[in-house]
């Protein structure tokens, strides 16, 4: 693989800058982001009344634990519009990401907040690798999902060459990486395996392409599904993280050299770690849920938005700012089986464990009687055997019982019977 590391001289002067100088700009722009919300939305406002809190109130970094989260839901009852703190002549861009109840969460942008969401995403991709004049093939959805917009603008402002492919059609994804000759890919971790395999249906040698780097995200992926990529495709594998509430992809990215969790671009979103039950604020090092809040963004400031993503904050590596691990999973996607916690990262990891059972997989929920049973339906790798793939099943089980504690049922299936997605894979199927 190639050595991608950036030079020190290209990077952001705040990247290089020491925890004092960023501690110092987040708390200035801290109390400006506040009093912006307060003064602009009237949710905020009536919330931090309610809070007994004031912008005011904000004269160190640990004083925003005195200001109340904000949800998901908060934006779903002030839809659509009714969290923007600027006129909407002022807003430049509007996303909106599905959800899974049927309302849309919608979030805005001033030119101000698209010029910044450029500079975050052009710094996540040169920290990933890429770098002015490389070829970016752009494989996130475009439209009202952030990652297909996102990824462009930050591989435009970099000074890249943008393939702007969209999700979808698979076999002509893989003639364009074919033809094109991209050094870098930006893909979900699900789409790029069934990118993979299509390409050893067309007999072509996924190692001989030209990419160097792959920036995975918008969904859970472990480290082995990155050692899986990486050998499959011989290049690197790196994590970016982001979520449109708070801009988009672009909030956090690996380094290409270290590989070590996604430092997180905090002179823009100040990061916190909190106990998804009680909502208190976690030390460093501790796991728990991530909440942001925007220090810069004008057209829909976030308070302490609460993600329901899992990780902990460690410190700085690569850059002298913070990381968040990669991340485990979603609270809504974590499944309780007979009292027991699991997450499909978990299962992605022990299934890329066993020789041969390939990372297509999928967890379906079901009801045994009165118990809650899971079933996990993984397809067997092009190259095991039938019967290698049965004893893999059973190994799957075990390692499940032995690992997490708790018996599972799994059944191998043939290569391209798991449903493949475009996008963000469902991992959970809740037939219950
Ligand atoms: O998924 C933005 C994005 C696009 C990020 C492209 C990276 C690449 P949403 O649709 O709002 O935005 O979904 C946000 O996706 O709260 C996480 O649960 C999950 N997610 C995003 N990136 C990662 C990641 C985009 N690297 C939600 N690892 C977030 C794990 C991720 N989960």
């Amino acid at each position: 693989m190639f050595d991608l590391t950036p030079s020190p001289d290209s990077l952001d002067p705040i990247e290089r800058a020491s925890i004092d100088e960023i501690r110092s700009l987040q708390l200035e722009r801290m109390q400006w982001s506040l009093r912006h919300a307060y003064d602009n939305v009237g949710h905020y406002r009536a919330a931090f009344e309610a809070a007994g809190v004031h912008p005011d109130d904000c004269r160190s970094l640990d004083d925003l634990g005195r200001f109340p989260f904000t949800a998901k839901e908060d934006l779903r009852e002030h839809y659509p519009f009714g969290m923007f703190a600027v006129p909407q002549d002022q807003v430049s861009r509007i996303h909106a990401s599905s959800g899974t109840t049927g309302q849309p969460t919608v979030v805005g942008y001033t030119r101000n907040d698209i010029d910044m969401w450029a500079d975050v995403c052009a710094r996540s991709i040169r920290a990933s690798g890429g770098r002015p004049g490389h070829k970016v093939h752009v494989a996130y959805g475009y439209g009202l999902f952030t990652g297909g917009l996102g990824a462009h603008y930050g591989a435009e402002r970099l000074g890249c060459t943008v393939i702007p492919v969209s999700g979808g059609m698979t076999e002509r994804q893989v003639r364009l990486i074919h033809d094109f000759r991209p050094e870098v890919i930006m893909v979900t971790p699900s789409y790029m395996l069934a990118l993979i395999d299509e390409m050893e249906r067309h007999d072509l040698d996924p190692t001989d392409t030209s990419l160097q780097v792959g920036i995975f995200g918008a969904e859970p992926w472990t480290n082995d599904m990155r050692l899986e990529v990486e050998r499959r495709l011989d290049m690197h594998a790196v994590d970016i993280y982001g979520l449109s509430e708070v801009i988009g992809p672009g909030v956090a990215n690996e380094c290409v050299e270290t590989k070590d969790g996604l430092h997180v671009w905090e002179d823009h979103f100040y990061p916190e770690i909190i106990d998804p039950e009680s909502g208190a604020v976690l030390p460093d090092g501790e796991y728990g849920e991530l909440a942001f809040t925007t220090l810069t963004k004008e057209a829909m400031p976030m308070v302490r938005y609460r993600t329901r993503d899992l990780t902990r904050l460690l410190p700085g590596t690569a850059r002298p700012m913070r990381r968040i691990e990669k991340i485990t999973g979603r609270t809504d996607d974590m499944i309780i089986l007979r009292g027991v916690n699991l997450f499909p990262t978990q299962i992605e990891e022990l299934t890329l464990r066993t020789p041969a059972l390939s990372a297509h997989f999928q967890c379906h929920l079901r009801k045994d009687g009165a118990m809650d049973s899971l079933t996990v339906r993984v397809e067997r790798r092009s190259d095991a055997s039938p019967g290698e793939a049965a004893a893999a099943g059973a190994e799957l089980a075990d390692h499940v019982k032995s690992n997490i504690g708790v018996s599972i049922a799994v059944e191998v299936v043939e290569p391209g019977e798991v449903a493949r997605s475009a996008g963000k894979m469902h991992r959970v199927v809740d037939e219950r």
